[in-house]
């Protein structure tokens, strides 16, 4: 990767690194202008934007699609690309998965779970690996507790797995829903950056999912703090949009093009009614 920053979280001069999540060109200048470090062009694309009922749904084409719109306007913040559900299944397609993701220019690419042979074949084919651990929303059961490494047992484990990838390769880790306590010790165990959600303020960086930050689903996480509601401002502007077209207020003279002065007269005397 070739961030603006430098992914060096021993530096006294680090300070929490911002991931947010684009899936277009629109949220891309948002996060640039808005001082974000690092976008993520999260499988969280499929229920935030495509309508999708499951993460699960969305095709590689699908990620495709939206990375190309987001590295079309990127100028600074390196681009993380999720491989969707079904396209790991084993090392060689992760390999093909990953490879087809990073020909289109992206920084890296993000898959879940402790994968360490297919983070290994992928990171040493030159491709960087973002790994995802903790709640992991492709392979979590619907039903239950979303928070890993609520007792002992769970939390070595994680951190075991958290060890494992690290040694496999990968050159950053996203942990979700791990409990603040935990989260802070594998942050200090592991030398590659530790992004968080729903972590706990002591991991290296943070991340949300931009549209569920921007208040436009209703959602009702506890680790999620809203910073807008977009939805209410979008719906507004739709709102008096359909009622300035209805009353005629919309388009006025001043958003209309004009035939020339010139020619006006003689338009308007060839279809006079
Ligand atoms: O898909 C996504 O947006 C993610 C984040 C929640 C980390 O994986």
């Amino acid at each position: 990767m070739n961030p603006s920053r430098p992914f060096n979280k021993n530096s006294p001069h680090h300070k929490p690194w911002v991931m947010l999540t684009a899936y277009d060109a629109i949220m891309t200048r948002a996060i640039e202008d808005g001082d974000g470090d690092l976008i993520l062009v999260g499988d969280s694309l499929g229920r935030a934007v495509l309508g999708y009922d499951s993460e699960n749904e969305v095709s590689l084409d699908d990620m495709i699609h939206h990375a190309r719109a987001v590295l079309r306007k990127r100028t600074r913040c390196p681009v993380i690309v999720d491989l969707p559900f079904n396209t790991y299944n084993n090392p060689d397609q992760a390999l093909a998965s990953a490879k087809k993701v990073h020909a289109i220019g992206c920084d890296a690419i993000k898959l879940e779970g402790p994968l360490s042979e297919s983070i290994s074949t992928i990171s040493k084919s030159g491709i960087p690996v973002v790994a995802h651990l903790g709640y992991t929303p492709q392979t979590a059961p619907s039903e239950g507790s979303k928070v890993v490494g609520k007792n002992l047992e769970q939390a070595r484990q994680l951190l075991e797995d958290c060890l494992l990838i690290e040694n496999a390769g990968a050159c950053m880790l996203v942990i979700e829903m791990v409990p603040r306590e935990v989260a802070k010790v594998i942050t200090e165990k592991i030398s590659i950056p530790v992004i968080g959600i729903g972590s706990g303020p002591d991991c290296d960086g943070q991340v949300l999912v931009t549209t569920d930050m921007w208040g436009d689903h209703p959602v009702a996480f506890k680790f999620l703090k809203s910073f807008g509601s977009l939805l209410d401002n979008r719906t507004k502007a739709c709102r008096s949009y359909a009622e300035e077209v209805r009353t005629g207020a919309f388009p006025s003279d001043k958003n209309s093009f004009h035939i020339k002065q010139a020619e006006k007269e003689a338009w308007l005397k060839q279809h006079a009614t």
